[in-house]
């Protein structure tokens, strides 16, 4: 079958159609393999988004510095307005800053805990073990996140997400979180009680500790609420017509369904042009050429909502402009299909 008449056949429909099916999406997310194209991609729907009225956040919580290469601007640190688009801000997350104050403000509350408790160990030992591990940075950035989208001061969001970061994993922890600090909460309490039964004081004005979790518990109450309203909230995948690339976002898929996370559907970047070949294109290109029209087979059978088609352009993308080509690939009305892609 040719690719076009599988994009015919497809049952869900384009980007600009599921945008039109739900008008009060505001976070949306890009994932896939490593270096499939979700920077570019977030980068393009974000363009579009801007172009379309609303004033939007381009963020990357990804700790390698991808915003501020494919815009050709400085974005690292804090949110900027993108040269040259209305509407349009970018900003590349201080990954160590984030997890530096994350760090100060969980010591902060260890030490104040231990003196409360009487405990006479050092805090540093207890800062130690509570932050030095991969879980804690990425718990950090993921609060981070969730700071942003409850700042409220964009009218729409699109994240990069680092390979890694995915919602599942974040979404599970908050699960973890919800243990862990009800637990605390509980003891916490008991504590309390106990301090003011022992004591002559009148009540404890002011427990930092409690009221963080207590904060912390409904921040990531609400971040799930939106996280899996799929009014609000979807998560594009991103593929190339190669094997891994599928393979690695129908295990995503499969888990974001099972964590109700709403999916947005699939894009399939890095198309070859097919309308110049000839018997004489070489057969590293025609080669090429027949190994994406099997996956791209594949990719039919095996997602429903496939909504874009991205060629493969003679450069990398960098800079507004390309990004613009991107965007119209993107967000093709017709639905996806790539220009000359048969
Ligand atoms: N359709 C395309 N045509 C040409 N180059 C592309 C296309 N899509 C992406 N690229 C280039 O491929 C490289 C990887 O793209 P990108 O950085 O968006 O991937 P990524 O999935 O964000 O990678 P990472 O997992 O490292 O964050 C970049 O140099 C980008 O410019
Ligand atoms: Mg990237």
């Amino acid at each position: 079958m040719a690719i076009n008449e599988m994009v015919a056949n497809r049952l869900a429909g384009s980007t600009v159609d599921f945008f039109g099916q739900h008008p009060r999406l505001k976070y949306m997310f890009f994932g896939g393999k490593g270096g499939v194209g979700k920077t570019v991609m977030a980068g393009a729907a974000a363009l579009w988004l801007a172009q379309q009225g609303k004033k939007t956040l381009l963020a990357s919580t990804n700790p390698v510095h991808s915003l501020s290469s494919l815009l050709d601007q400085n974005v690292f640190g804090r949110a900027q307005p993108v040269t040259g688009v209305d509407k349009l801000f970018a900003h590349e997350i201080d990954t160590s800053e984030t997890i530096k104050k994350s760090k100060e403000e969980i010591s902060e509350k260890i030490r104040w805990f231990l003196k409360f408790a009487d405990i006479p160990t050092k805090a540093d030992e207890f800062v130690e073990t509570a932050t030095m591990n991969p879980a804690f940075e990425e718990s950090a950035m993921f609060e981070n996140m969730i700071n942003i989208m409850f700042a409220d001061e964009y009218e729409a969001y699109v994240f990069d997400t680092a390979p890694t970061a995915n919602a599942r994993r974040l979404l599970g922890m908050s699960k973890v979180y919800n243990l862990w600090v009800n637990k605390m909460l509980e003891s916490r309490k008991e504590a309390q009680a106990m301090r003011l039964s022992l004591s002559f004081r009148k009540k404890e004005e002011k427990d930092p500790l409690l009221d963080y979790l207590v904060s912390f518990q409904g921040r990531m109450a609400q971040a799930k609420t939106l996280l899996t309203d799929g009014e609000r909230t979807a998560f594009f995948f991103v593929t190339l017509p190669e094997a891994l690339p599928i393979a690695v976002i129908k295990r995503f898929i499969g888990w974001f369904d099972d964590f109700g996370i709403p999916v947005g559907g699939v894009i399939v970047n890095g198309l070859i042009d097919t309308s110049g070949l000839s018997p004489e294109t070489s057969p590293f290109v025609l080669n090429r050429v027949e190994m994406q029209r099997g996956y791209m087979e594949q990719i039919y059978s095996s997602f429903r909502d496939v909504r874009a088609l991205v060629p493969l352009f003679e450069t990398e993308v960098r800079g507004v402009a390309m990004l613009e080509r991107v965007a119209a690939a993107l967000f093709a009305e017709a639905g996806p299909a790539a220009p000359g892609v048969a």
